[in-house]
Parts: C-alpha cells; sequence; structure tokens
C-alpha cells in the first residue's frame, strides 16, 4: 500500500494491492475524482492534469461540465446535479457550499484532504484509507463547525464512488426479508437514481444489505471481470444511492439516510461519518469475497485481549431457542447441558426466556433478572454447571426492547420511541427504547456489565425483533427531532464498542431477527452473525451462497444450524445428516432437543461434532468459492479453500434431482496452486491443474443427498 502526492499536478495516488485509486484538484481547489480500477504503474507524473482528462479548462465548458466533472465530495457546484454527499443549512439561511482544497496530510495508512468553504467557517475532512495491501479504500468525512453559530445539516454522507465512465453498468446488490435475507439481485442501470436504503431504523439488512457491485455490461461472473464494490460501516438507516447520468456516468453515494434526518452542528462541534469502503476485484465475484475474507479476517473482526481471537476456531454451541422457546427451566438446562457435555459441545447458550415473567413474548423485556420460579437460584447453578464440565456459558439479551408488561416500562414510560398524540405501536408485543438518549444507552451498559460479570458469561447473543413505528422523543428540542435514528444508531454502536473495549474477550453474537444486522458496521464489533431465523436446510442452499459473498463462514450461526427435523419456516421433514453437514459450512449450533433424542440421533451428532472439530481449523480459516448454485441447480457445491491454497474440502448439497440431473457435470475447483499435488482423504490424488481444470465428479441423487470431501496438500 502507498500514498503519493504530486504536488505539481495537485494528485494523489492511493496504490493498494491490485488497484488504484487517483484523485486530484483544480487550480481552484476542487476535489476531484480521476481514476479507480487497476493498479496503475508508480509513476503518475505522465498522468494529464485534472482539467486535461475533463477535455477543456473548466471556465470554457461551464455549461457541460455536468457531463465530464466527477467530484469527491458533491454538494452541487454549478452543473454538478448528482445526488450530494453534503447538505448543510448556515444561520443566515444559505443552503449551497462551496468547498476548496485547504491542505492534506498523508499518514501511513491514511489521506486526509481539508476542504474548506469559500465564505463560511466550516470545513470538511475527506479521508481515505487503505488495508494493508487489500485492493480496497475506505472514505469518510469528518464535518467541522468552526462559527458561532448551529448549522443545520440537512445530508452528511459518506463518500462517493465514480466507476469509469462511458460503458453500461449491471448493479448487483442483496435484498429480501425475514427468513430470506441477502437475496442476489441484479439489473442493467438506466439513467435514474436507484436507492437501495433502510428507514427501519432497528435493522440494517433485513430488506436491503448496505452493499453494491457494479460490473461492465454485466459480464463479470464468479471467476471473470472487473467488479468494483463497496460496503457501508453502519448499522441503522442508511442510504446508497447509485447514479447513472446521461454519458453513462455513473456514480454511487453512500451513509447516513437523509430521509427524516437532520443534525444540528454546534459551534465548535465535529461530527465524523460513517466509512464507505470501495474495493476492485479484477477477477469476478469470486476475487470480490476472497478480499471481503481476507479483509475481515486480518483486519476488521474483533482481535481479543491477545490479538488471536479473530483467527480463533469458534465454539460449538448448543442454543435452547428451537427446542424449548420461552420454555427454559434450570432443570430442563441443566439436563441439557450433561448431554451437550456427552457429545462435545462447547458453548451453551440460553435464549430468549430466562427473565422475569418471560412466559411468552408478552412480558419480560427490560426486567433483566432471571425468573424466580424457573430459575430460583438464579443462573448461576447454570453458569458454573458450564464452567465446571469445560463448557462456556452464554446468555440471551434484546436491550433495546421493553414489554408493556414490565417494571421497567411502568417505572419509565417516557424511555420509549412515541409520539405524544398517537398510540405507540407494539410489534411483538414490545415497543423501542429511546437509545438516542445518552442516559438510556448509559443504563444499558449498566445491566449489561452487571450481568457479564455476575454469570461470567462467555457469549452474549444480542437480539432486536422489530421495526420502528413511532420515531419520536418528546422530550428532545423541536430541531434535534430529525436526529433521532442517526444518534440511536450512534449510541447502539457505542455500547457494542463498549463491551468489546470492556470484555474484549467475550464472544459476542450480533442477532437482529436473524441476519438483520449483517453489515459492516457490526462487523468489527461481533465474533458471530445470526445468518437467518430460517434454518431449513433448503432455503439454507440460496442464504448461505449469498451470505458467502460478503461474510466469513465462521461467523454464520443461527440459533441452530443444525435444525429440528422439521424447521417452522416449511415445517418440512430433513434428514439429520443433511442438517449436520449444513452445521459444519458454519459456527456449529445445534438447536434440537437433545432430551428427546434418540440414541442414533446423538451418535451421529457426536461423529459430526467430532468431524467438525478436526476440519474446524481449515474450514473457519478459509475461502468459500461458490461452485454451483441451487438457484440453476437442484443442487448446491461450495469449495472451501484454506487460505494458504494447500487445503481445501467440497460440500454438496441436492435437493429435488431428476433422473437427468444425474449426468452432472464435473466441478472445476478454483483457488488451487496448479502444480500442487493434493491428496483426498480416500487416497486419491490430483493435481491443482487438473482439479481446476478436468475437475470433480459427484453423483447426487434424490433428495437431501449430500456429500463432503477433504483434500490436502501433499508436500
Ligand atoms: C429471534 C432470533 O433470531 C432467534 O434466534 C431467537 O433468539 C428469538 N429471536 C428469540 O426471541
Amino acid at each position: 500500500m502507498k500514498i503519493q502526492y504530486d504536488a505539481e499536478r495537485r494528485m494523489f495516488h492511493l496504490q493498494s494491492g491490485e488497484m488504484s485509486y487517483v484523485l486530484g484538484f483544480t487550480q481552484d481547489g476542487r476535489l476531484l475524482h480521476l481514476y479507480w480500477g487497476k493498479r496503475l504503474s508508480q509513476d503518475i507524473s505522465l498522468y494529464p492534469l485534472a482539467e486535461e482528462i475533463l477535455c477543456a479548462p473548466y471556465e470554457q465548458t461551464a455549461m457541460v461540465k455536468d457531463l465530464l466533472w466527477e467530484y469527491e465530495v458533491p454538494v452541487m457546484e454549478a452543473g454538478d446535479f448528482q445526488a450530494p454527499l453534503l447538505r448543510a443549512i448556515q444561520h443566515n439561511g444559505v443552503r449551497s457550499l462551496r468547498l476548496r482544497y485547504a491542505g492534506h496530510e498523508i499518514r501511513e495508512n491514511e489521506l486526509i484532504v481539508t476542504l474548506q468553504d469559500q465564505v463560511y467557517p466550516f470545513r470538511v475532512q475527506a479521508h481515505y484509507r487503505c488495508w494493508g495491501d487489500l485492493p480496497l479504500v475506505s472514505k469518510w468525512l469528518t464535518i467541522e463547525n468552526h462559527g458561532q453559530e448551529s448549522i443545520a445539516l440537512d445530508a452528511a454522507k459518506s463518500a462517493c464512488f465514480h466507476v469509469p465512465k462511458g460503458h453500461n453498468y449491471r448493479l448487483t446488490h442483496q435484498a429480501g426479508a425475514w427468513g430470506a435475507e441477502y437475496g442476489k439481485q441484479q439489473l442493467m442501470l438506466t439513467q435514474a437514481r436507484t436507492v437501495l436504503q433502510n428507514n427501519r431504523l432497528t435493522c440494517t439488512s433485513t430488506n436491503q444489505t448496505p452493499f453494491f457491485a457494479l460490473d461492465q455490461e454485466g459480464t463479470a461472473t464468479e471467476t471473470m471481470g472487473e467488479v468494483f464494490f463497496g460496503v457501508l460501516h453502519w448499522s441503522g438507516n442508511f442510504n446508497i444511492t447509485v447514479e447513472k447520468e446521461y454519458g453513462n456516468r455513473v456514480s454511487v453515494t453512500g451513509g447516513v439516510a437523509d430521509e427524516d434526518f437532520q443534525y444540528q452542528l454546534k459551534p465548535g462541534e465535529t461530527l465524523e461519518t460513517p466509512l464507505f469502503t470501495g474495493g476492485y476485484s479484477n477477477a469476478g465475484f469470486g476475487r470480490m469475497s476472497e478480499i471481503f475474507y481476507d479483509w475481515q479476517l486480518d483486519h476488521l473482526i474483533p482481535r481479543g485481549k491477545k490479538g488471536d481471537k479473530a483467527h480463533a476456531v469458534r465454539p460449538v454451541i448448543y442454543n435452547s431457542w428451537y427446542p424449548y422457546a420461552f420454555d427454559v427451566r434450570e432443570d430442563n438446562c441443566l439436563a441439557l447441558l450433561n448431554e451437550c457435555e456427552k457429545l462435545g459441545v462447547e458453548l451453551f447458550v440460553i435464549d430468549d426466556g430466562w427473565m422475569s415473567g418471560r412466559v411468552d413474548s408478552r412480558a419480560g423485556l427490560g426486567d433483566w433478572q432471571a425468573d424466580k420460579q424457573r430459575f430460583p437460584r438464579g443462573l448461576a447453578p447454570i453458569a458454573e454447571g458450564c464452567h465446571d464440565k469445560g463448557m462456556l456459558f452464554g446468555l440471551w439479551v434484546e436491550p433495546e426492547m421493553v414489554n408493556p408488561d414490565s417494571d421497567l416500562y411502568r417505572a419509565h414510560p417516557d424511555w420509549v420511541l412515541h409520539d405524544p398524540t398517537r398510540n405507540i405501536t407494539t410489534m411483538r408485543n414490545q415497543y423501542i427504547l429511546n437509545l438516542a438518549r445518552d442516559d438510556i444507552r448509559d443504563w444499558a451498559i449498566a445491566w449489561l456489565d452487571q450481568l457479564i460479570e455476575e454469570y461470567q458469561l462467555d457469549y452474549l447473543k444480542w437480539d432486536m425483533n422489530r421495526y420502528a413505528a413511532e420515531i419520536g422523543w418528546p422530550d428532545a428540542p423541536m430541531e434535534e427531532q430529525k436526529s433521532l435514528s442517526y444518534r440511536y444508531t450512534r449510541n447502539l454502536l457505542q455500547i457494542w464498542t463498549h463491551l468489546n473495549e470492556k470484555y474484549p474477550d467475550l464472544l459476542l453474537e450480533n442477532c437482529a431477527s436473524g441476519g438483520g444486522r449483517a453489515d459492516f458496521g457490526m462487523v468489527p464489533l461481533a465474533d458471530r452473525i445470526n445468518r437467518s431465523d430460517n434454518a431449513d436446510p433448503v432455503d439454507v442452499m440460496i442464504l448461505h451462497e449469498d451470505f458467502s459473498m460478503l461474510f466469513i463462514p465462521k461467523t454464520a450461526g443461527g440459533a441452530g444450524n443444525i435444525a429440528p427435523a422439521a424447521h417452522h419456516i416449511h415445517n418440512r421433514p430433513t434428514p439429520l445428516p443433511f442438517r449436520i453437514q449444513w452445521g459444519m459450512t458454519g459456527s456449529m449450533s445445534i438447536g434440537i432437543n437433545l432430551l428427546t433424542a434418540s440414541e442414533e440421533e446423538k451418535e451421529m451428532l457426536k461423529a459430526g461434532i467430532e468431524r467438525f472439530k478436526m476440519l474446524r481449523p481449515d474450514l473457519q480459516d478459509s475461502y468459500v468459492y461458490r461452485i454451483a448454485s441451487a438457484r440453476e441447480h437442484p443442487y448446491a457445491v461450495f469449495q472451501y479453500v484454506r487460505r494458504d491454497r494447500k487445503a481445501f474440502t467440497l460440500f454438496a448439497f441436492a435437493h429435488g434431482m431428476r433422473c437427468w440431473d444425474l449426468s452432472m457435470p464435473r466441478f472445476r475447483m478454483q483457488g488451487l496452486i496448479p502444480d500442487g499435488i493434493y491428496q483426498c482423504e480416500d487416497g486419491k490424488e490430483m493435481t491443482g491443474e487438473m482439479l481446476m481444470n478436468f475437475g470433480l465428479s459427484l453423483r447426487l441423487k434424490g433428495d437431501f443427498d449430500c456429500r463432503m470431501s477433504v483434500w490436502n496438500f501433499k508436500e
């Protein structure tokens, strides 16, 4: 990674991995985007000046410069009509900004360009950060008010990316719903703004993952073609506006949503926007995923006290939710613990239902003490039981919520989001606490600290189970009302940051009704993502394919990715071996009733856990290649390649095969060392080249057939 500055040409060149990113400023100080794509040679002294790239001095092009200029921080200058990053209202009502270069600083992995308004004491720092040698650049802004009056920010987005102009682009994004998160969608852009967004406040990714990818003419595949992609590091309301203007000019502006947003920037105050990271792949979507994985494993996911947490394997979990729902008691938990020990489970999690009065969804949220009737001695016997058996202990919480039937709500009815003149809508019988309030954030921190310390928790599952309706905060001043959503998410992330800092070795599960917060705001704060509440193993054939585009498999969780025989989504009975094999593809969690399971089932589980533990160091440090998609076939094939490329595991799952499907193609492997020799567990040997060109045959039949084969490098 290198950041160069050419003073004569007023240009910055960021080189990172196979990518270059070039920006510069004009003589009058406008910050322009100049290049994003394949790595350029070191020397940019031959690179044309910003004005030359734009074909003509800008005075001569005043009428047409909207066809030419590409701003790094678009704010609707004359002729620039693209979605603005910033909208600021000065005390006298002036709403335009004129930002000009006022200096820069280059740090080890970061460039900071300062922009100053021509008239007002309003300053913006545009940040550019690289990550090791990965083809990624994170961009964000710090917005500073150096004046004596407040400035109302009507939009405060993070960054704008421009892709090479003159091409038709296909947009790939992920959209879905509860139980069907991350659904891959693709469309050719037309001259329009396509807005990927969330306005549900308490989730990010239930309906739209804050992610985009663009490829020219829609020609990129899993293995070939240039892909420009990006993710937003925010876990709340967001916009990613993909804009195509006349002349095939495509840009992507991302950040905190500007719908129902306004932030009063007080004199002397600075607002930092979340990061918006762009990346470049020159080898299709498969390479894009490799970049995401390296980034998470080597830079983003929590590192723990000794720094090795990111690379540590994730424990095998037993979770009470699917088999017991709210019916958790001391007796069944202790009995389950004994069974878990026999199977080799490493972490026991009591899910929802342990709190005072929580016998169903109508009560208990907000009163974070163990239910006295069902846990007469508190949770200590379970926590100690786990620790005595050498197992970890974890607990479920939903800190943002409260039931109307709770002591907390009775004591603090003003703590919930509400409008004074309206009924408060319940969803799942719960209200939302106004986390935008700093006192409520601090209250949550205090009881979480107490809970973690009292039970020596090793694992905390943070859940969230409803979306916002009345986003009101009657006690806040009028001009602060529209900052609520922003403050809510900021405080949420602050609590997570606190937990990470105070308990660096605590394992944290990011759950929001399943995968509602699978986003890069949460990635650096969580060790596990609840991929979805949908653990039906046939639906998982698609869910896992899409999840694995962005997220590493060791974080792929759920209350039980070894789900009950008929998972409630479809009530479709599926055989245990099929479910166990799914468990191996992610962070294994068992969600079946071990107190009623047959001896045969328990034997199968035990063997599955044993095998998983042997393979887990490789599987959890692997790239995942999507070899065959269940969208196109009655089967799904995934290849997990250890990051040093010296071991791989092939997983195949079939559902609904027909006679002629038996003539399946040979599957060509990816990402191997061509002249290396790989040996399969059954003794068969093949070179990487053969595996990647000739391929491997699989014979899958009927319903719920599944295979896995493990290959190791022969030194
Ligand atoms: C939704 C989560 O996704 C589930 O795993 C479970 O924890 C329930 N909530 C509990 O209410």
